[in-house]
């Protein structure tokens, strides 16, 4: 590292699991209709970053270590159990047919729960169908260096293998037995639809010509919760609980995740002006376009007040982007969303500050340093 420690490569501490991610993830999406099982399986094709899988089997290993709650009646799940992707007239609906199991791979010797890697697998599809539905909300044509589902299926195709991705993520989610973990990735899929609505609007009033209050960055804060914390920060809960970990622990686990993922859209809304189309694989300055402010534009506004009207009607005439674009460049929103995507990375730091002392713990630090340096 930078303070001439040796860095610790979190990617390294659970090499052995992410091996399987993706095949386990794809078992999880057969279907025995073709086009389906294709479009159903598209994003699983292009590697992609994977932060989610890896946040939560880094916070699996990293609670291992934490006092235990009193025991709860242990969860009965069959980490060999398959779903059966075969369409005939009598499975139809495409349920679950136990005799049909094939087991999920494993790999050897680790603190990690087939529970908690089944959850990690399920975080990563409950994603990848935000993804697929979001990229047909923003008309995108590109995600992850190719072109998107939407592009190559068609919007509705592109919906549907989207709902058939949460389909499957519920059964898996219902396999793990645990009603409170259902609930809470229940909730995360009911947020990541109240964030995308926040997000239609810009602000709470919706007026044309808003003036710029803390209340902006509020709404703003709380939509990026929704649209992005919320699973991080539900899924690392999660893990702690399947792990048996006790209420602390659990707790610190759920803020050392909603710190870390506002960082990580704060990060990325920062990216969105700063870097190319060529870097991110996937549409740069796409929110303006959009019709979003975003932070580096809210903190933009906060001195700028001719942004209001610009805000007011979505950045919709003519030359509104690019003159607000200019202006957010000319301003210091780069860098004070910059900053308070730190604060909140040393704020998921310090959440798991109690943790014992371990690699994993050490990999969940850097995964929060990394979020501020990344740049994809
Ligand atoms: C990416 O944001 C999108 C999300 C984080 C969530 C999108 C949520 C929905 C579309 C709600 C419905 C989804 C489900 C699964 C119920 P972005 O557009 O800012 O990021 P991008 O630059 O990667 O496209
Ligand atoms: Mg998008
Ligand atoms: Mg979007």
């Amino acid at each position: 590292g930078t303070d001439g420690l040796p860095t610790i490569d979190p990617l390294r501490l659970v090499a052995g699991e992410m091996k399987f991610l993706t095949g386990n993830i794809r078992k999880l999406l057969g279907s025995g209709h073709p086009s389906l099982d294709r479009a159903a399986k598209y994003y699983t094709q292009a590697e992609g970053k994977h932060v989610r899988p890896l946040i939560v089997l880094l916070m699996s290993r990293a609670t291992a270590l934490c006092p235990k709650a009193p025991q709860r009646q242990q969860s009965t799940l069959q980490a060999s159990a398959a779903i059966d992707t075969s369409i005939s007239p009598l499975n139809i609906l495409s349920d679950f047919n136990p005799s049909d199991a094939t087991p999920v791979s494993i790999p050897a010797d680790t603190d990690i729960l087939p529970s908690q890697r089944r959850l990690a697998e399920i975080t990563e599809l409950i994603h990848t169908a935000s993804l697929l539905h979001d990229d047909v909300i923003d008309h995108s044509e590109s995600r992850r260096g190719a072109p998107s589902a939407n592009l190559e299926f068609g919007n509705k195709m592109a919906v549907l293998a989207g709902d058939f991705l949460l389909g499957r993520a519920s059964v898996a989610l219902a396999r793990l037995r645990h009603a409170e973990v259902v609930e809470l990735l229940a909730t995360v899929i009911a947020n990541l639809v109240e964030g995308e609505f926040m997000q239609l609007k810009n602000t709470a009033r919706d007026e044309k010509n808003p003036k710029w209050s803390e209340e902006t960055l509020t709404y703003y804060l709380q939509k990026t919760y929704l649209k992005t914390a919320s699973l991080i920060s539900k899924s690392c809960r999660a893990s702690a609980l399947l792990g048996g970990a006790d209420a602390a622990t659990v707790d610190a686990a759920y803020l050392y995740g909603k710190n870390l993922g506002l960082a990580f859209q704060l990060v990325d809304d920062m990216l969105d002006y700063t870097r190319s189309e060529k870097e991110l694989g996937k549409p740069a300055g796409a929110d303006l376009e959009l019709g979003l402010a975003t932070a580096p534009l809210l903190f933009a506004w906060k001195t700028m007040p001719e942004l209001g009207p610009l805000v007011g009607r979505k950045f919709e005439k003519e030359g509104d982007a690019a003159r607000a674009r200019e202006l957010v460049l000319q301003s210091n929103g780069i860098e004070q969303t910059r900053a308070l995507a730190q604060d909140y990375a040393e704020k998921a730091i310090e959440a798991i500050s109690g943790f014992p002392d371990s690699e994993a713990k050490d990999g969940l630090i850097e995964m929060a340093v990394k979020t501020l340096k990344r740049n994809k």
